[in-house]
């Protein structure tokens, strides 16, 4: 009996690798105290190349199920762009999805644990109920590194809450090119701003120590030059996706800059752009990821594709496969089809047309950021978090931030600080009232959507809060204001007009745009309200400057709000002065779409380029003749 029972254990022993079943032999890369790199080792010891080849796999939760993640030992699986449970957009449904993948992988005989990733680059924008913050291109204008941390450590929270540890933010892209519809993803046109803010966020996800439970890894992105796209070179002729030209000197000071900041302030996973620099595809450019980003700038965390990208390198699948890890990708967003990937990388070390060193080296990355995030050690988050999505305190720092990202770029008249005490406002806009709208794209869709598709308040929310019970706040959508008539048939006026204009909720491939003013008929509903109203305040929603027009001609004050997020009401506390205003351009704005592109950076004005430049932005008392009147040109 005895007998038998050892002669099991010592079956069991051999049958499960490394005898993880007793508790002296368990391996070396499972002991949390030992160093990293020793972990590291240990666990590709014992690894097989489909286990290898599995950790450099990256699916969409859409296209695998757990079973699948056990059976081909994926390594990571994201949710892209709208990317929500199936099962229902709550905490609990992502947090039950999230699990049961971590779960597939810790079934595999080595359980080493997958990476879950989401763009959670303005909150955890795909959960429905998750605070909505600023875009990027607001934080840039508020400027405020200590304001981007706080909103990645609540970014993190809610990632947490819901199982999740890998977020592909933040966006470094320095853009140059308003037309492109990625231009809100980035913090500015000024790399230094870029490069402040991006580390502050990067700081804020990861803490000071990875393996803490309250962290979460990012991903600067996307590597690089994404922002310096050239016109008629990308996807329908305009730019996403294109090509980036000029010499090594210009990719390296402008967009290049940040990335080296964010290594050294420790950066563990970069994602590669889609675009090209010089006509070359950036997956296939190993001169770049291999020798730059990895040699030359020490980069040893590990470097992911982006969103089938790969497919767009010249070639077959087969020879993308090999050009792109050959080049540097370590882990490759398929994201749908594993079994082509995971084939194709097969044969391709077996063809000898990968290396195994290069597969190790693939290998090594991944685990070693899996290990320094403790992943072995907590795999699943923290659903107790679950109550904090949403909070009062989490609304009210996107409320800070909401405030301190909106820019005044005109104010005469007295026009603002608004006062309650007015006898009626008409207001106009279909911004002025939708949460979808104001926070723009990468919001529970890929591209947003209009409409009430999170919690949230909108500007006019705040607007009717703020005015006293005796005002009389009137809103139409397009300013056709049935009944808004005096007895003798003349249009009833008010003291003061609000107008929000507004870009419609866009993403990367559908916001790129050739021209950048708004469409006929939100002017049609300005001149509406101008012509009932003694003062007309424009608010502009965008995700990049606007070209104006003639609005700063009707306008008396005009503030850019960017893409605030969910808590539009804060609009309100700056225009009636209880938060002063604070945001200063960090772009430079436009003349108009003749302009394009300008110098995203420049600090002057020019009467042909830039209305508005780098920095620009006013207090409610900054008197007229301080400031950048329409008539300064003429
Ligand atoms: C975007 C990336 C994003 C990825 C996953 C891609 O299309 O370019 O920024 O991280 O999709 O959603
Ligand atoms: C996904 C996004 C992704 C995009 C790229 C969409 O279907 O939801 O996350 O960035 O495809 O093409």
């Amino acid at each position: 009996m005895r007998h038998t029972i050892r002669l099991t254990i010592a079956l069991l022993m051999l049958l499960t690798v490394g005898g993880m079943v007793s508790g002296q032999d368990s391996p070396l890369y499972l002991d949390a105290s030992a160093p990293i790199e020793d972990r590291v080792e240990d666990l590709l010891g014992r690894m097989s190349l489909e286990e290898k080849v599995g950790q450099m796999t990256l699916i969409e939760k859409g296209s695998i199920q757990p079973d699948a993640v056990t059976e081909y030992y994926i390594g990571g699986v994201l949710s892209g762009g709208g990317g929500y449970p199936s099962s229902g957009n709550t905490p609990e449904r992502w947090y039950e999805m999230v699990t049961a993948y971590q779960d597939a992988a810790l079934a595999t005989p080595l359980a080493i644990p997958l990476i879950y990733g989401v763009d959670a680059i303005h909150g955890h924008n795909n959960l429905r109920g998750a605070t909505i913050y600023p875009h990027n291109i607001g934080l840039g204008a508020a400027n405020d590194a200590d304001l981007v941390r706080r909103i990645a450590q609540a970014t993190a929270e809610d990632m947490l809450a819901t199982g999740i540890h890998w977020n592909y933010a933040p966006v470094l892209a320095v853009p140059q090119d308003y037309r492109w519809g990625r231009t809100y993803e980035g913090y500015s046109g000024d790399p230094d701003i870029v490069t402040r803010l991006a580390l502050a966020f990067l700081d804020g996800l990861q803490g000071d120590d990875l393996s803490a439970d309250d962290t979460v890894v990012g991903t600067p992105k996307h590597f690089v030059g994404d922002g310096g796209v050239v016109w008629g070179t990308g996807m329908d002729g305009m730019l996403d996706r294109g090509d980036t030209r000029g010499d090594e000197d210009t990719l390296r000071e402008i967009h290049l800059t940040p990335y080296v900041d964010l290594i050294e302030g420790g950066a563990r996973s970069i994602m590669v752009s889609f675009s090209s620099w010089q006509g070359v595809k950036m997956h296939a450019r190993g001169d770049l990821i291999t020798d730059w980003l990895k040699d030359e700038m020490g980069f040893d965390g590990f470097v992911v594709s982006d969103w089938q990208a790969i497919d767009e390198i010249p070639g077959n699948y087969y020879s993308d496969v090999v050009t792109s890890v050959n080049a540097g990708v370590d882990m490759n967003m398929v994201p749908y089809n594993y079994i082509q990937y995971t084939d194709a990388l097969i044969q391709a070390v077996e063809n000898g047309d990968v290396t195994e060193a290069r597969i190790d080296d693939a290998v090594r990355r991944i685990l070693r950021v899996k290990f320094e995030l403790g992943l072995f050690e907590n795999p699943y988050g923290d659903p107790a978090l679950i109550d904090t999505i949403g909070s009062d305190e989490k609304r009210e720092l996107a409320r800070e931030a909401v405030q301190k990202s909106a820019v005044l770029l005109q104010n005469i008249n007295d026009a603002l600080p608004l006062s309650a005490d007015v006898s009626r406002v008409f207001i106009a806009g279909e911004g002025a009232d939708d949460v979808g709208i104001q926070s723009g794209g990468w919001t529970i869709e890929w591209q947003g959507l209009s409409g009430n598709i999170t919690d949230g308040t909108t500007i006019l929310d705040g607007l009717e809060a703020a005015f006293g019970e005796d005002t009389e706040v009137i809103y139409n959508r397009f300013g056709r204001y049935r009944g808004a008539e005096n007895e003798d048939g003349s249009l009833q006026r008010g003291e003061v007009g609000i107008v929000v204009l507004s870009e419609p909720p866009y993403a990367e491939m559908q916001g790129d745009r050739p021209s950048l003013q708004f469409e006929e008929g939100q002017l049609v509903t300005l001149e509406r309200v101008r012509e009932r109203v003694d003062k007309l305040i424009v608010i502009i929603i965008s995700g990049r400057p606007m070209s104006l027009g003639d609005i700063p001609q009707q306008a008396d004050a005009m503030v850019a709000a960017w893409l605030p997020g969910s808590e539009g009401a804060a609009i309100a506390d700056v225009l009636f002065g209880e938060v002063p205003f604070n945001g200063k351009l960090s772009f430079a704005w436009h003349m108009n779409d003749a302009a394009l592109p300008v110098d995203p950076a420049a600090t002057e004005v020019d009467c042909e380029a830039i209305r508005y430049p780098l920095g620009y932005g006013l207090q409610v008392d900054t008197a007229p003749d301080a400031q950048i009147l329409p008539d300064h040109c003429e």
